[in-house]
């Protein structure tokens, strides 16, 4: 097992490991304080893992209430928000009680929406079960719903008191997601770390989990202790993520989160790095069965880009390549970004 702690406005620790989940009751319980605890997840989810969490902390003294939302990113909304919080006084939960959050992206920053807002912030528990919960989401306390609007369009920044990561929840996930996954990891090694990526290369799929999530966390880990509240260095994370977020729009969601980032990934580099870096970092994705390049006009992905929530004024902050493993942050006017979106999407591969 592999333990990050990260020091943010609260102090927790990051638990990577394989059988973890059947240890969650104890590990919860040394916290004290709590008597009732609200476990959220997925209706997929539950069908995996469910039974062996509400046993294990039901051992551990804990009355334990459920809370099961449909799987997928439709039921991140103001709805099962409401509901998850409505649960909790239906419950009497108070201040020392808690939620702990079984599942994947969605139900963890759900679950951290409501653990924020509820009495004005109760305590939570992150277990994520997806890879790209694993090195992303579950770390860092950026929580929130999607609006009809647009995504994450509500939420707060709240840390939780412990991630529990057990790699074997991977074993479950479906290859396409657990792929999604992999843009993550793969978007950490361009931002940051060179060996990570050199490694990645000669493993593809097949690397060790443990360390590598563990890598993954230790870099969000760093990122997040200078700028946890994301005025600075923490929109270094969101490289491949303006475009990506385009498509995703574009797509109607159709094609998903960590796909749509590789995507992005892929056109930056293409535009902005040398080509033969911008060539490793292609075959790379490749190699991860991960998409390089969508069919959408420069024009309509502008558009998307145009409506992006960290737009400020005429110019939205942007993270360019300077090489694998070196990532700069860079104002660009909007005017510039539609000239590299119209060379990114227009040329040919
Ligand atoms: N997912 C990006 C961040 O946590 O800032």
């Amino acid at each position: 097992m592999k333990k990050v702690t990260v020091h943010a406005s609260l102090e927790y620790d990051c638990l990577i490991g394989s059988g973890l989940l059947a240890e969650c009751g104890p590990r919860f319980a040394a916290f004290g304080g709590s008597d009732k605890i609200m476990l959220v997840t997925d209706d997929k989810v539950a069908s995996y893992y469910l039974e062996t969490c509400e046993e294990n902390l039901r051992q551990a003294g804990f009355r334990v209430y459920t809370f099961v939302i449909e799987n997928g990113e439709k039921s991140k909304n103001s709805d099962s928000y409401l509901r998850l919080l409505n649960t909790l006084a239906e419950h009497h939960f108070t201040r020392t009680d808690s939620i702990a959050a079984l599942g994947g992206g969605v139900v963890g920053d759900l679950s951290g929406f409501a653990a924020a807002t509820y009495l004005r912030g109760i305590r939570y528990f992150q277990i994520p079960t997806s890879l790209l919960a694993m090195v992303d989401s579950s770390v860092g306390g950026k929580t929130a719903i999607d609006l009809p609007a647009g995504k994450n369009l509500a939420g707060a920044f709240y840390q939780p008191s412990l991630v529990l990561c057990d790699t074997n929840t991977l074993d479950t996930l479906e290859d396409q997601i657990f792929r999604e996954g992999c843009a993550e990891v793969i978007k950490y090694a361009v931002i940051g770390d060179e060996a990570l990526f050199a490694s990645l290369e000669k493993t593809g799929v097949g690397f060790d989990r443990e360390s590598v999530i563990a890598r993954c966390i230790e870099m969000k880990k760093d990122i997040v202790e200078t700028d946890e509240f994301d005025t600075g260095k923490r929109q270094l994370l969101n490289f491949g993520h303006t475009i990506g977020h385009a498509v995703e729009r574009c797509s109607n969601l159709a094609i998903r989160h960590g796909q749509a980032v590789a995507i992005g990934m892929a056109l930056m580099a293409k535009t902005l790095l040398p080509a033969p870096e911008a060539g490793r970092l292609t075959d790379l994705l490749r190699k991860f069965g991960l998409p390089v390049s969508c069919d959408f006009p420069a024009e309509q992905i502008f558009d998307a880009i145009r409506s992006d929530k960290k737009r400020k004024g005429n110019s939205l902050t942007l993270v360019v390549p300077e090489h694998i493993g070196n990532c700069v942050l860079q104002r660009m006017p909007m005017e510039d970004l539609k000239s590299l979106c119209v060379r990114a999407l227009n040329q040919g591969e």
